[in-house]
Protein backbone atom coordinates (compact mmCIF):
# COMPACT_ATOMS: atom_id res chain seq x y z
CA UNK A 1 0.00 0.00 0.00
CA UNK A 2 1.51 3.35 -0.79
CA UNK A 3 1.52 6.26 1.52
CA UNK A 4 -1.66 7.66 0.61
CA UNK A 5 -2.53 10.69 3.48
CA UNK A 6 -6.05 11.25 4.71
CA UNK A 7 -8.01 13.53 6.95
CA UNK A 8 -9.31 12.47 10.06
CA UNK A 9 -12.30 15.38 10.97
CA UNK A 10 -13.66 15.31 14.63
CA UNK A 11 -16.81 16.86 15.60
CA UNK A 12 -18.59 17.36 18.61
CA UNK A 13 -19.59 19.22 21.28
CA UNK A 14 -17.04 21.04 24.00
CA UNK A 15 -15.65 18.21 26.34
CA UNK A 16 -17.24 15.82 24.41
CA UNK A 17 -13.53 13.88 23.95
CA UNK A 18 -12.06 15.06 20.60
CA UNK A 19 -8.64 15.47 21.85
CA UNK A 20 -8.13 13.40 24.28
CA UNK A 21 -9.42 10.49 21.42
CA UNK A 22 -7.50 12.16 18.73
CA UNK A 23 -4.01 12.42 20.73
CA UNK A 24 -4.35 8.52 21.52
CA UNK A 25 -5.15 7.83 17.64
CA UNK A 26 -1.83 10.33 16.72
CA UNK A 27 0.21 8.31 18.91
CA UNK A 28 -0.51 5.05 17.51
CA UNK A 29 -0.74 6.19 13.75
CA UNK A 30 2.72 7.33 14.20
CA UNK A 31 3.78 4.59 16.09
CA UNK A 32 3.07 2.84 13.01
CA UNK A 33 5.03 5.17 11.12
CA UNK A 34 2.87 7.75 9.49
CA UNK A 35 3.33 11.30 9.28
CA UNK A 36 0.55 12.69 11.10
CA UNK A 37 -0.28 16.38 11.72
CA UNK A 38 -2.96 17.18 14.91
CA UNK A 39 -4.73 20.66 14.24
CA UNK A 40 -6.35 20.80 17.92
CA UNK A 41 -9.38 23.73 18.00
CA UNK A 42 -8.31 25.41 21.00
CA UNK A 43 -4.39 25.67 19.50
CA UNK A 44 -5.60 26.53 16.42
CA UNK A 45 -7.41 29.54 18.02
CA UNK A 46 -4.31 30.98 19.41
CA UNK A 47 -2.69 30.43 16.56
CA UNK A 48 -3.90 30.44 12.83
CA UNK A 49 -7.44 32.12 13.68
CA UNK A 50 -6.41 33.91 16.86
CA UNK A 51 -8.58 36.90 16.71
CA UNK A 52 -11.45 35.12 15.88
CA UNK A 53 -14.75 35.37 17.86
CA UNK A 54 -17.73 32.05 18.40
CA UNK A 55 -19.75 34.07 15.74
CA UNK A 56 -21.20 32.15 12.96
CA UNK A 57 -18.89 34.07 10.76
CA UNK A 58 -16.09 33.58 12.36
CA UNK A 59 -16.27 29.56 13.27
CA UNK A 60 -17.41 29.26 9.46
CA UNK A 61 -14.11 30.86 9.05
CA UNK A 62 -12.04 29.13 11.11
CA UNK A 63 -13.44 25.53 10.19
CA UNK A 64 -12.51 26.24 6.34
CA UNK A 65 -9.03 27.67 7.20
CA UNK A 66 -8.28 24.16 9.39
CA UNK A 67 -10.26 22.59 6.43
CA UNK A 68 -7.59 24.27 3.68
CA UNK A 69 -4.56 22.87 6.22
CA UNK A 70 -5.58 19.57 6.11
CA UNK A 71 -6.22 19.62 2.18
CA UNK A 72 -2.81 20.96 1.87
CA UNK A 73 -1.45 17.80 4.33
CA UNK A 74 -3.49 15.15 2.93
CA UNK A 75 -2.46 15.88 -0.68
CA UNK A 76 0.98 15.30 0.95
CA UNK A 77 0.77 12.14 1.90
CA UNK A 78 0.44 13.34 5.54
CA UNK A 79 -2.63 11.93 7.80
CA UNK A 80 -4.09 15.32 9.36
CA UNK A 81 -6.14 14.93 12.47
CA UNK A 82 -8.26 18.07 13.58
CA UNK A 83 -10.55 18.20 16.78
CA UNK A 84 -12.95 21.53 16.86
CA UNK A 85 -16.38 21.69 17.74
CA UNK A 86 -17.45 22.28 13.91
CA UNK A 87 -20.58 22.86 14.59
CA UNK A 88 -21.95 24.03 11.28
CA UNK A 89 -22.97 20.44 8.93
CA UNK A 90 -22.69 22.54 5.71
CA UNK A 91 -18.54 23.66 6.03
CA UNK A 92 -18.09 20.32 7.41
CA UNK A 93 -19.27 18.83 4.24
CA UNK A 94 -17.56 21.57 2.23
CA UNK A 95 -14.57 20.36 3.81
CA UNK A 96 -15.35 16.94 2.80
CA UNK A 97 -15.81 17.88 -0.61
CA UNK A 98 -12.37 19.53 -1.11
CA UNK A 99 -10.64 17.07 0.63
CA UNK A 100 -12.31 13.69 -0.78
CA UNK A 101 -9.99 11.33 1.45
CA UNK A 102 -12.07 12.81 4.46
CA UNK A 103 -13.59 10.21 7.62
CA UNK A 104 -15.71 12.19 10.25
CA UNK A 105 -15.89 11.14 13.62
CA UNK A 106 -18.62 12.23 15.53
CA UNK A 107 -18.12 12.93 19.38
CA UNK A 108 -21.22 12.13 20.68
CA UNK A 109 -22.24 12.96 24.28
CA UNK A 110 -25.60 14.42 26.11
CA UNK A 111 -25.52 17.80 26.76
CA UNK A 112 -25.91 17.03 30.64
CA UNK A 113 -22.98 14.51 30.71
CA UNK A 114 -20.93 17.65 29.48
CA UNK A 115 -22.44 19.85 31.80
CA UNK A 116 -21.93 17.42 34.64
CA UNK A 117 -18.47 17.43 33.63
CA UNK A 118 -17.27 20.55 32.78
CA UNK A 119 -13.97 19.81 32.55
CA UNK A 120 -13.13 23.63 31.58
CA UNK A 121 -15.86 24.86 34.14
CA UNK A 122 -17.45 26.53 30.63
CA UNK A 123 -20.66 24.87 31.04
CA UNK A 124 -21.38 26.40 34.30
CA UNK A 125 -20.52 29.59 33.17
CA UNK A 126 -22.83 29.68 29.73
CA UNK A 127 -25.26 28.41 31.72
CA UNK A 128 -25.46 31.56 34.32
CA UNK A 129 -25.34 33.41 30.96
CA UNK A 130 -21.96 34.60 31.50
CA UNK A 131 -20.64 33.28 28.04
CA UNK A 132 -23.18 33.81 25.21
CA UNK A 133 -23.54 31.82 22.13
CA UNK A 134 -21.83 28.79 23.94
CA UNK A 135 -22.20 25.35 21.38
CA UNK A 136 -25.24 23.23 22.77
CA UNK A 137 -26.43 25.76 25.57
CA UNK A 138 -27.30 28.75 23.48
CA UNK A 139 -25.67 28.07 19.81
CA UNK A 140 -26.60 25.24 17.20
CA UNK A 141 -24.47 22.18 16.89
CA UNK A 142 -25.40 19.99 13.69
CA UNK A 143 -25.40 16.44 14.28
CA UNK A 144 -23.61 14.80 11.52
CA UNK A 145 -26.08 13.03 9.57
CA UNK A 146 -23.82 10.41 8.27
CA UNK A 147 -20.14 10.13 10.13
CA UNK A 148 -18.01 7.01 9.14
CA UNK A 149 -17.62 6.77 13.04
CA UNK A 150 -19.27 7.57 16.21
CA UNK A 151 -17.45 7.63 19.49
CA UNK A 152 -19.39 7.80 22.41
CA UNK A 153 -17.33 9.27 25.87
CA UNK A 154 -20.00 8.48 28.37
CA UNK A 155 -20.23 4.72 27.17
CA UNK A 156 -16.87 3.99 26.10
CA UNK A 157 -12.97 4.88 27.38
CA UNK A 158 -11.04 7.10 24.73
CA UNK A 159 -8.73 4.13 24.28
CA UNK A 160 -11.79 1.65 23.56
CA UNK A 161 -12.68 4.75 21.16
CA UNK A 162 -9.49 5.04 19.63
CA UNK A 163 -9.08 1.52 18.81
CA UNK A 164 -12.20 1.38 16.98
CA UNK A 165 -11.66 4.65 14.83
CA UNK A 166 -8.33 2.38 13.98
CA UNK A 167 -10.32 -0.49 13.58
CA UNK A 168 -12.50 1.06 10.84
CA UNK A 169 -10.03 3.07 8.91
CA UNK A 170 -8.66 -0.23 8.20
CA UNK A 171 -11.92 -1.57 7.12
CA UNK A 172 -12.32 1.50 5.11
CA UNK A 173 -8.87 0.95 3.23
CA UNK A 174 -7.05 4.04 4.86
CA UNK A 175 -4.58 2.05 6.63
CA UNK A 176 -2.92 -1.26 6.28
CA UNK A 177 -4.37 -4.20 9.08
CA UNK A 178 -1.70 -4.07 12.63
CA UNK A 179 0.44 -7.03 12.56
CA UNK A 180 0.13 -6.39 16.15
CA UNK A 181 3.58 -4.63 16.86
CA UNK A 182 1.43 -1.76 18.79
CA UNK A 183 -1.17 -2.35 21.23
CA UNK A 184 -1.17 0.77 22.86
CA UNK A 185 -4.14 2.78 21.34
S1 LIG B 1 -15.49 26.05 16.52
O1 LIG B 1 -16.93 26.23 16.74
O2 LIG B 1 -14.87 27.19 15.82
O3 LIG B 1 -15.18 24.76 15.87
P1 LIG B 1 -13.36 25.54 18.39
O4 LIG B 1 -13.27 24.06 18.43
O5 LIG B 1 -12.38 26.27 17.55
O6 LIG B 1 -14.86 25.97 17.99
O7 LIG B 1 -13.22 26.12 19.87
C1 LIG B 1 -13.99 25.56 20.88
C2 LIG B 1 -13.37 25.78 22.26
O8 LIG B 1 -13.38 27.17 22.56
C3 LIG B 1 -14.19 25.09 23.34
O9 LIG B 1 -13.70 23.82 23.64
C4 LIG B 1 -14.07 26.04 24.51
O10 LIG B 1 -12.93 25.72 25.27
C5 LIG B 1 -13.83 27.39 23.90
N1 LIG B 1 -15.00 28.30 23.82
C6 LIG B 1 -15.01 29.58 24.26
N2 LIG B 1 -16.18 30.17 23.97
C7 LIG B 1 -16.96 29.24 23.33
C8 LIG B 1 -18.30 29.27 22.80
N3 LIG B 1 -19.05 30.37 22.84
N4 LIG B 1 -18.77 28.15 22.22
C9 LIG B 1 -18.00 27.05 22.18
N5 LIG B 1 -16.75 26.94 22.67
C10 LIG B 1 -16.22 28.04 23.24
Amino acid sequence: MEPQGFTLWFTGLSGSGKTTCSRIVEKELRARGHKVEMLDGDVVRENLSKGLTFSKEDRDINIRRIGFVCEILTRNEVIAITAAISPYRAVRDENRARIGRFIEVYAKCPISVLAERDVKGLYKKALAGEIKNFTGIDDPYEEPLNPEIVIESDKETPEQSAQRIIARLEEMGYLRRSNGASKNA
